[in-house]
């Protein structure tokens, strides 16, 4: 098999070819044959609106939740779709039922409504939070263990955490994470909105109880796709926030995980359908795995890590630029992120960047700390990285004028 080159994936995007793209993590780009196919399953929805519902659309289902089950490593039967990750984390946070009184463990690091979402759960529940401090740079995994064994207690009934942290791509050992958590009967709820298409995932050997994960981001799908594999519904389940098809009392095994007609499981089905929505998003990632396919995995994640360490250096050369880590000259995958410096509005610096240089970047925090995060996919190539350096040289140049 011959793999292409990535001046193809970049003649693949949708993007225009003067952008500088460096935000897939908030909102990954598509690439023309995912966005034609789910083009093409809205204009066969149009044109034939019940056939495409009834007939088409369970097949294409089934496929969509086979073919995501295997990038990400889950059987189908245990993967729903979403249309987010706050969908998914919703669900759980506001269905899941654990004793009280206790604690619900989270880390700083979290997606800030994730946070919220868990505080809101808390409220419900009757449980309290209790946030793991982590360190800027959270690469040492045994102290990690530390601090999560130094957290935890016996009040401590679930626990959430990134396994990649939104604010600067740092990669968390979520198995040996959930593997402790697991040894004292806490559940976990894994948040891993930027994991697929950055990582090789191996979902099912996390041993954790939720993971949650987005296609949108570094897959390359279309925005509206979010899952949620779960393990563990008959010791924890949960109740949708919509009630449609499918709803009734929980299945019980082992028809609850039988494919029915519907391209679902009565088990999914109760929680997934929310009515008559549009699911084109959803069928169109096999097409999202078939694009990272012609590039291949291994170089797809070795190219993503060979571009964010040459964003440290190229920004770090700059002298103004701090990266986030001090070990982030290996970076965990696409995402780089450096400090704001002080006198320099995100805000202002991100619009400054897209009004006069076409040039996309994401902001983030840390804590109170403002970050410049940089997300070089496989799309993205060291001159995308040169012109945000010669565009963030021109910047202080004028500051100083
Ligand atoms: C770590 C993390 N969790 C959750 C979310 C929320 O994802 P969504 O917007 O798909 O609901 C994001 C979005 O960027 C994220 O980075």
């Amino acid at each position: 098999v011959t793999l292409a080159s990535w001046s193809e994936a970049r003649d693949e995007m949708m993007l225009k070819p003067d952008a500088v793209y460096l935000n897939a993590g908030s909102f990954g780009p598509l690439p023309r044959p995912v966005f034609e196919r789910a083009c093409e399953l809205r204009r066969r929805s149009a044109v034939d609106p019940t056939d495409f519902m009834l007939r088409d659309l369970p097949r294409l289902l089934w496929r969509a939740r086979e073919r995501l089950g295997e990038f990400i490593g889950a059987s189908p039967e245990r993967l729903m779709f979403s249309h987010s990750v706050s969908a998914a984390v919703g669900l759980v946070a506001n269905s899941i039922s654990v004793p009280s009184p206790g604690e619900i463990l989270l880390t700083d690091r979290e997606y800030p409504t994730m946070s919220r979402c868990w505080e809101r759960a808390a409220q419900r529940l009757g449980l309290s939070i209790r946030v793991i401090r982590l360190p800027d740079d959270p690469s040492d995994h045994a102290r990690l263990l530390d601090l999560f064994r130094a957290e935890v207690s016996e009040r401590t009934r679930l626990f959430f955490f990134s396994h990649v942290l939104s604010a600067t791509g740092a990669v968390l050992p979520a198995r040996a994470l959930c593997r402790a958590a697991r040894s004292r009967g806490i559940v976990t709820v894994v948040d891993g909105a930027h994991a697929p298409g950055f990582l090789e995932l191996d979902v099912e050997a996390l041993e954790c109880d939720f993971y949650v994960g987005s296609g949108h981001k570094w897959l390359l799908a279309p925005a509206g796709v979010g899952f949620l594999y779960s393990r563990s519904l008959d010791a924890h389940p949960l109740e949708p926030a919509t009630v449609s098809w499918g709803y009734g009392p929980p299945p019980t095994a082992p028809q609850a995980d039988r494919p029915d007609r519907f391209g679902s499981t009565p088990r999914l089905r109760r929680l997934e359908c929310e009515g008559t929505r549009d699911l084109c998003a959803w069928l169109a990632v096999p097409e999202a795995i078939d694009f990272r396919d012609r590039f291949g995995a291994e170089r797809i994640g070795a190219r993503m890590k060979a571009l964010s360490a040459y964003a440290v250096d190229r920004l770090a050369a700059l002298g103004a630029w701090v990266a986030m880590t001090p070990r982030s000259g290996r970076p965990d995958g696409g995402i780089s992120a450096f400090h704001v410096p002080a006198g320099i509005d995100p805000d202002a610096l991100r619009d400054a960047l897209w009004n006069r240089f076409r040039l996309e970047v994401g902001m983030s925090m840390a804590g109170d700390r403002p970050l410049l995060r940089i997300c070089t996919h496989f799309f993205n190539t060291e001159q995308d990285v040169d012109a945000l350096a010669d565009a963030l040289r021109v910047l202080e140049r004028e500051s100083h004028a």
